[in-house]
């Protein structure tokens, strides 16, 4: 069955810098999903927001904005503002878990608030025409608050529920609770979406078989992990490109080069960069060695020899 991957977005990751790398380096992505906008108290989109979102950052690639937010009012602001720059669709994000912002009746913290959602969409669809789509948890604190919120979604013409099959509680451990997933798509007539832990093609594969009705799968921390993965999976195979190291050392390259110039100094690039390389890393087969090098580099030319370390070793390793 034909099927799409979408970039599940990864605040402090998956801006568009790194969309567009990836896409140039890459692919197999049909369609990216912005980090949050989020406002603070004010009708005012902060500006780092909305460099991430502009058109002119975004070319070449469909893009999704998102907001998290639990006022009907900033919904309607955001929605006008993205409407405003082209866009058609806002994704309503109901499944952040950090406890700060859950705790605030925000991203998974309102789940258990099934009056309020419903509240919200009421007032967002009477007043605009933007499409609105939701990714969400199971619930914050066990995963039986969705199904509390699902029969109020029905209400609404939403595009589709991208489901993370985990509680917020669990922020991103533990198993994906399939079963619980499975029950989502039993108790709504909406369309759902796949996300969490497809971090291979074999792992893919096995939601897939289990899942047949499901055509659009949500990767976030796989495609950081594994930028090869979706193209992979795309095709069907476990098989690298031959000049798979080649591909990376650009990609990572260009990456470096977007960061450099907007951060100031050594030490703010080479944190962004380990932050990356925490993800990147498990793709490689000396793995803490080199990343612990990267995370001691106090000067460029010391990181950039550590990721030459990495990249020479691997590049001597056969891939099958
Ligand atoms: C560092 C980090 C930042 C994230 N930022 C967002 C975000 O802005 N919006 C969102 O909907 N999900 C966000 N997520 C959740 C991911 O999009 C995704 O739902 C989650 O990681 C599970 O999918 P995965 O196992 O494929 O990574 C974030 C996750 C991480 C680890």
């Amino acid at each position: 069955m034909p099927f799409k991957l979408l970039s599940s977005p990864l605040q402090g990751f998956t801006d568009f810098r790194f969309r567009n790398s990836f896409n140039k380096y890459f692919g197999g992505i049909d369609t990216f999903y912005a980090p949050y906008i989020r406002l603070n108290g004010k009708p005012e989109i902060k500006l780092a927001y909305q460099r991430d979102i502009l058109p002119k950052n975004n070319t070449g690639l469909e893009l999704i904005p998102q907001i998290m937010t639990n006022d009907a009012d900033e919904f309607l602001y955001v929605a006008k503002y993205v409407q405003g720059l082209g866009y058609k669709e806002l994704n309503w994000n109901l499944g952040c878990p950090y406890p700060m912002v859950a705790k605030r009746g925000l991203g998974s913290g309102l789940i258990n608030d099934p009056a309020k959602i419903n509240g919200i969409l009421h007032k967002v669809y009477a007043e605009s025409d933007i499409i609105v789509s939701v990714k969400m948890r199971l619930g914050y604190k066990n995963s039986e608050e969705i199904f509390r919120v699902l029969p109020f979604l029905e209400a609404y013409p939403i595009k589709s529920i991208a489901i993370h099959p985990r509680i917020g509680k669990q922020l991103y451990k533990g198993e994906v609770d399939l079963d619980s997933f499975q029950r989502c798509i039993e108790n709504t007539n909406h369309k759902i979406y796949y996300n969490g832990n497809i971090t291979s093609v074999a792992g893919f594969n096995e939601l897939a078989e289990r899942f047949p009705m499901t055509d659009h799968w949500m990767i976030g921390r796989g495609i950081i992990a594994d930028p090869f993965l979706p193209e992979m999976i795309k095709s069907n195979t476990s098989a690298y490109p031959e000049n798979r190291i080649e591909i990376f050392s650009k990609f990572h390259d260009a990456l470096l080069h977007d960061y450099s110039q907007v951060l100031s100094g050594p030490g703010h690039i080479i944190m962004k960069m380990f932050h990356f390389w925490e993800y990147f890393i498990s793709s490689f087969s000396n793995s803490q060695k080199g990343l612990k090098k990267i995370k001691k580099a106090k000067s460029m030319s010391a990181y950039e020899n550590a990721v030459r370390d990495i990249l020479n070793n691997e590049g001597n390793r056969e891939f099958s």
